[in-house]
């Protein structure tokens, strides 16, 4: 071990978010049509849940600023994020600027929006949601979907973009 790793004192959370980094996960953006205005993130928290009745979950923090306008849409649409849109993901989670202005998207009649160039599209709507100390664990009901296999996923893993 180097002397630095030795030496560092870290605080549990950070201790404990750097191991749940070990596990790797897929990268999903949430997003909608609001008031007219395309809103987003990305997540990795997200699992598949129920298929009867179709269910899946992602976590959104308590600090998201953008969760409780997403919350109000009819329709939420979930795109798993292929191996090239790193910079769609980054710009999901950007703090500044317009996070919709470099990436290709299209909206459902519904107002769900999804990623041009994903591995899977869902439109969902939301059902539950559940306390999970610093987030929420909401479940969304899948109402349609459109898979693209061929597309690789792009992968979160130690706190950074890869592939497979
Ligand atoms: C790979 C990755 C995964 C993320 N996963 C989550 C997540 O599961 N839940 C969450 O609330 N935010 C997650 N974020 C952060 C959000 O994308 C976004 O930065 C955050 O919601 C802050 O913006 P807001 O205040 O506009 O909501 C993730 C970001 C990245 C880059």
């Amino acid at each position: 071990m180097s002397p630095k790793a030795t030496a560092e004192e870290v605080s549990p959370q950070v201790a404990l978010r750097r191991a749940l980094s070990l596990f790797p996960t897929g990268v999903v953006a949430l997003a909608a049509v609001v008031d007219g205005q395309p809103t987003g993130i990305a997540v990795n928290s997200f699992i598949s849940v129920s298929l009867e009745p179709p269910l899946v979950a992602v976590c959104p923090a308590r600090t998201s600023t953008t969760w409780p306008v997403l919350a109000r849409a009819t329709r939420i649409g979930l795109s798993v994020l292929g191996a090239d849109q790193e910079q769609t993901a980054r710009s999901l989670a950007s703090r500044t600027g317009d996070r919709f202005a470099n990436i290709d998207w299209r909206a459902t009649e519904g107002g769900a929006i999804h990623m041009d160039g994903a591995a899977l599209w869902l439109e969902c709507e939301i059902r539950h949601s559940f306390d999970g100390g610093d987030h929420e664990i909401v479940t969304l009901e899948v109402i349609s979907s459109e898979a693209f296999p061929e597309v690789t996923p792009l992968v979160f893993h130690l706190s950074q973009f890869r592939g497979l």
